[in-house]
C-alpha cells in the first residue's frame, strides 16, 4: 500500500478521530504519551519547528505555546483542514500544509527541529521519510519522534487482567512479521458505548518495524541517537484516568530524540576548533 492509499484511510478516519480526541477520549494521548513527549522535548523557544503527520494539530499547538514558530503537514486534507479552522479560531501562528512526510515542501536545512507524535508507525516508506526529514532540518537540528511501542504493538496482543479489571500481563506474538499496510479496526477504548454503537471504527493501515529496524534506519539515514524513553503512566494519572493502568504492565509507546550531525561532524566525531 502507498502513501497515497494511507492517506485516504486517514481521511476516512479524520472526522471521527478528531470528534472524539476533542472530547478526551484519545486518554492514552492525553495522560501518558503527550505529556512524557513534552517533558523530554528540549527548549524550543524561538526555534522553527514542523510537526509530521500532525493531524487536527491538538500537539503541534502544545508545541508553538511552548514558543516555537510551527508548521504542520499531514497527508489528509480533513485533519488538516480541522487544524486550520482551530488555528483560525486562537491564531498560534502554526502554518499547516497539506502534504506527505515522502516529499516534505520545504527547502533543505530549513528547521531547527521536527517533530513526529504518533505517525511515523502509520506511514510506509519510511527510508524515504526520514531521509527527508533529515534534509528539511539544520546540521545540529533533531527530529524528535513518539511511535507505538514496536514490541507491545503486535499482531497478537491479548490484555490478561485480574477480577478487578486490572491488567496484570500481556500475551504477545507475531512480533517478527514485519506487517506492510495490513489493516486495523479500532476505536479509542473509553469511547462512551452509546458512541461506539454510533461511530465508524477507525480504518488503520498497519507498517510494523522491528525495535532494531526503526535504531538501524535511523543510524543508516545519518541521524545520531540522543535519547530514548518508554513513558510509564504515574499513580497521578491512574488515579484520574484508570483506563491507563495497562500502560504500566508493558510499554506502550517508545519515544526517540535523534539528531542531525553539526557543519563539522563526521561520523558522530568532531573535528579540532568545532565547539
Ligand atoms: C495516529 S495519527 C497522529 C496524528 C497527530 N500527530 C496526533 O498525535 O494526534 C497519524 C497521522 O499520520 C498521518 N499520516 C499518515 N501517513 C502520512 C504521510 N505519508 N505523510 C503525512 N502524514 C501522514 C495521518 O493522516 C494521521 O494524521
Amino acid at each position: 500500500m502507498d502513501h497515497r492509499e494511507v492517506g485516504k484511510y486517514w481521511n476516512g478516519n479524520a472526522s471521527v478521530w478528531t470528534q472524539l480526541a476533542r472530547a478526551g477520549y484519545d486518554v492514552y494521548r492525553d495522560y501518558l504519551n503527550t505529556p512524557a513527549f513534552l517533558a523530554m522535548l528540549p527548549d524550543v523557544r524561538g526555534l522553527s519547528g514542523i510537526d509530521i503527520g500532525c493531524g487536527e494539530g491538538h500537539n503541534t499547538r502544545l508545541i508553538a505555546r511552548r514558543g516555537a514558530r510551527l508548521a504542520g503537514i499531514d497527508i489528509s486534507d480533513v485533519f488538516i483542514r480541522y487544524a486550520i479552522e482551530e488555528e483560525q479560531r486562537e491564531p498560534l501562528g502554526i502554518n499547516f500544509h497539506i502534504a506527505s512526510a515522502v516529499a516534505i515542501p520545504f527547502p533543505d536545512s530549513h528547521f531547527d527541529f521536527a517533530v513526529a507524535v504518533m505517525s511515523l508507525m502509520d506511514m510506509p516508506d519510511t527510508e524515504i521519510v526520514l531521509a527527508e526529514v533529515l534534509r528539511i532540518i539544520k546540521p545540529g537540528g533533531f527530529l524528535q519522534f513518539s511511535i507505538t511501542h514496536p514490541c507491545s504493538d503486535v499482531p497478537h496482543r491479548k490484555n490478561l487482567r485480574d477480577d478487578k479489571r486490572r491488567s496484570y500481563a500481556f500475551e504477545l506474538g507475531g512480533y517478527f512479521e514485519n506487517l506492510e499496510g495490513d489493516m486495523t479496526e479500532w476505536i479509542f477504548s473509553t469511547t462512551p458505548e452509546e458512541l461506539k454503537r454510533k461511530l465508524p471504527k477507525f480504518k488503520i493501515p498497519r507498517f510494523m518495524r522491528r525495535i532494531s529496524q526503526w535504531l538501524n534506519l535511523l543510524i543508516e539515514t545519518g541521524f545520531t541517537i540522543e535519547r530514548v524513553e518508554e513513558p510509564i503512566p504515574s499513580t497521578e494519572a491512574v488515579r484520574a484516568c484508570p483506563a491507563v493502568q495497562d500502560a504500566k504492565v508493558i510499554p506502550f509507546f517508545l519515544h526517540i530524540r535523534a539528531r542531525k550531525p553539526g557543519v563539522n561532524e563526521v561520523n558522530g566525531s568532531t573535528r579540532v576548533g568545532d565547539r
